[in-house]
């Protein structure tokens, strides 16, 4: 049993026993400050290349990353790649620092594995988390960025933000994420419609002519099968890389913010449907599945239907690291047993 793994019921006693948001801020601290000393997990079975994933024009060592949100600031990232994820996502940046709203804007459901957020991009601003994130050890992993605009920027602004912070990161990152599916932000939600997407994809992929990369958008599960189209239709004609599906979900009667978890997860898995069905013939566009995701049974559905990678982000809190290296000793057991010797192959298994 590996050390984090023996470690995290005594933390997460702790951990729960205070404020969920102070909870956090001492588990970013406890991981920024042990992560630099951790080394290369050299047990890992995605040393192994049957288990690489190719999208995007990136090699993913495995199917499992982690979601934007936890470390919003890139302070983490050393100890974070140290775990089985192939990837992290750090953010949401946006271009000026920011204190999100009020607080207490953070909720446990102890029972359904479950939290309710109304953050609304509290982060350290573009200056401070690009550096943190030229700082910061990946380990050959693969770390991207997920974008937001400023709160105090009008909407009809908002492309500037997203242009802004593509031309800054794109150097320093793998991939970035356009992330206008946050509840949490108001008016945020309204770009997902045509107009203010198309002009948040035409200003980055001016810039993305300049420095190419893959480029995602992340959307969320409250949007109907018409407007998910219309997502589709521009993704394909701005040769956008992929999709993220989903952000969080509001749910009135619990109050404000989006929820995450196991509650999240058959409204997720409904999007994520959708979009694997919307985008069978263009495979070249990648979908991200999030949402919701507990159990190894949930991923093997997700790749039953196509998709490959998967990112964790409140299973992880109530599960720790121990999830994580369950499941990677499940699918090596797995394409064991089908005498797998790539991603391809095991799906095609199932
Ligand atoms: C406390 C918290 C903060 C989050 N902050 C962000 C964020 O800044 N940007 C973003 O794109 N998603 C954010 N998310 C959403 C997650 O990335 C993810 O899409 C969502 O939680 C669903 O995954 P899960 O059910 O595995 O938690 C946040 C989620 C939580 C719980």
């Amino acid at each position: 049993m590996k050390f984090f793994e023996k470690a995290f019921p005594l933390f997460k006693n702790l951990a729960f026993s205070v404020d969920p948001e102070r909870a956090h801020e001492l588990t970013i601290k406890s991981m920024k400050m042990v992560g630099p000393w951790l080394s290369d997990d050299h047990e890992s079975i995605f040393k192994d290349d049957c288990f690489r994933i190719n999208a995007m024009g990136l090699s993913f060592q495995g199917p499992f990353g982690l979601a934007a949100g936890l470390d919003k600031n890139a302070e983490a990232v050393s100890f974070l790649t140290h775990l089985p994820f192939s990837f992290v996502e750090v953010g949401t940046v946006t271009p000026l620092p920011q204190i999100g709203n009020s607080k207490p804007r953070l909720w446990r459901y102890v029972e359904e594995e479950s939290l309710r957020n109304s953050m609304g991009f509290n982060n350290l601003g573009s200056d401070a988390i690009l550096k943190n994130i030229t700082l910061s050890d990946r380990r050959e992993k693969i770390l991207g960025v997920n974008l937001g605009k400023n709160k105090i920027t009008p909407n009809q602004d908002a492309a500037q933000d997203y242009a802004f912070l593509y031309e800054k990161f794109a150097p320093h990152v793998d991939y970035l994420v356009i992330n206008v599916s946050s509840p949490n932000t108001p008016g945020l939600r309204d770009l997902l419609r045509d107009s203010g997407l198309r002009d948040i994809f035409t200003a980055v992929s001016l810039k993305r002519s300049l420095r190419p990369r893959p480029v995602l958008v992340k959307v969320s599960p409250d949007m109907s099968e018409e407007e998910l189209s219309a997502v589709v239709a521009l993704v394909k004609e701005f040769e956008i890389s992929g999709i993220i599906a989903t952000n969080t979900t509001i749910i009135k009667e619990l109050g404000a913010g989006g929820v995450s978890g196991k509650i999240l997860f058959e409204k997720s898995k409904k999007t994520r449907n959708f979009l694997l069905a919307s985008l069978r013939e263009t495979p070249q566009i990648e979908l991200i599945g999030v949402g919701g995701f507990s159990k190894y049974d949930d991923l093997v559905d997700f790749w039953k239907n196509g998709g490959r990678l998967v990112q964790l982000y409140s299973a992880f809190i109530f599960q720790g690291p121990a999830l994580i290296y369950n499941w990677e000793k499940k699918l090596n057991e797995d394409f064991k047993k089908v005498g797998a010797t790539s991603f391809e192959e095991f799906q095609q298994s199932l």
